[in-house]
């Protein structure tokens, strides 16, 4: 019996679009691809692209939810908006929920959170594990995309990446390898109920970081450790009001004291296999003509 409810509810899945919001970013874009690939039917879902879709705006909610059965949600930070999404998704029938959530979120002390964003993510996560649908939660460290397509590809482009990270090291994830994970929890039964820490292979330092982005490009690309001062300094220098000066400072602490060394086992858990390492990610990157000048 549980088997023939198994086989129904696979049936159901995969003739239903799965949703997926943040479809234009850095993970979401990839999950889009994968799921693409397998031949599923998709709804990719953003401010701009193919389903308008704002998490601002309650109105998108229902056109991008209709006959969805699974869901990858990537929350806008600030905002806590994914408990009333979740309520609205379940009454829309949705069956399987991925949240994107975050690597230490729960310990305490992890960062300076003034803005409540973590308070919010933790919300969303309990938002999830109520809503009575099978859930799964992706909780990524620092993704190695940051310096490809985030925070720093600007400052790798130009050659120098200045921050206040002294000798800090995170064990960067690839967002492959993200995607990857999500994908197989929208689309497999086995990750229900299942927490995915994502991290690479070993922590990488930003000086290590940096020297295998420039062996990988060709391109002599530096990193200069600042003092925190100095850094929001040229922030409001360069324009930023002091305020999200300081924020982008508090962004970097875990890396400067290292609170992201840690190696997780999500990926090998979700996938049987190992995470990438940051040179494959330099590689494949700057071969797929990543890093533009
Ligand atoms: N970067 C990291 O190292 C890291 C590490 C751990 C956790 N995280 C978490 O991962 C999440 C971000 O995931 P990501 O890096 O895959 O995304 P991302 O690259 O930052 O892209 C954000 C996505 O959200 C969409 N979006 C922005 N504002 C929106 C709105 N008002 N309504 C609807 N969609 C909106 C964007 O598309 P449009 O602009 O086209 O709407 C885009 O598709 C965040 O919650 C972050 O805290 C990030």
């Amino acid at each position: 019996m549980a088997r023939l409810i198994r086989t129904w509810l696979a049936g159901i899945m995969s003739e239903h679009p799965i949703l997926v919001t943040g479809a234009t970013g850095k993970s979401g874009r990839r999950v889009v691809g994968r799921l693409r690939a397998k031949g599923l039917p998709v709804r990719a879902a953003a401010r701009t692209g193919e389903v308008v879709f704002d998490w601002t705006d309650q109105s998108t909610w229902d056109a991008a939810l209709e006959g969805v059965r699974s869901v990858y949600i990537v929350q806008l930070d600030g905002t806590n908006l994914v408990r009333p999404f979740v309520e609205r998704a379940v009454r829309h029938g949705v069956r399987r929920i991925v949240l994107a959530s975050g690597r230490g979120i729960d310990l305490p002390g992890y960062a300076k959170d003034s803005g409540g964003i973590l308070e919010d993510i933790l919300d969303s996560e309990a938002a999830v594990r109520e809503s009575g649908v099978e859930w799964t939660i992706s909780r990524p460290g620092w993704f190695a995309q940051n310096f490809s397509e985030g925070f720093f590809a600007d400052a790798i482009r130009a050659g120098e990446l200045r921050l206040p990270a002294g000798d800090g090291a995170a064990a960067f994830v690839d967002a492959e390898d993200i995607a990857a994970v999500v994908v197989a929890a929208l689309t497999e039964d086995r990750h229900a109920g299942q927490v995915y820490e994502l991290s690479g292979p070993r922590a990488v330092t930003l000086t290590e970081a940096v020297a295998t982005i420039s062996e990988a490009t060709g391109r002599e690309i530096r990193y200069v450790p600042l003092s925190v001062e100095d850094y929001v300094a040229e922030l409001v220098q360069q324009g930023l009001p002091p305020a999200d000066a300081e924020s982008f400072a508090d962004v970097i602490e875990p890396l400067r004291e290292g609170k992201d060394e840690y190696v997780s086992d999500g990926v090998g858990r979700a996938l049987g296999r190992p995470p990438r390492t940051f040179a494959e990610f330099a590689t494949s990157t700057a071969a797929a003509g990543g890093w533009p000048t």
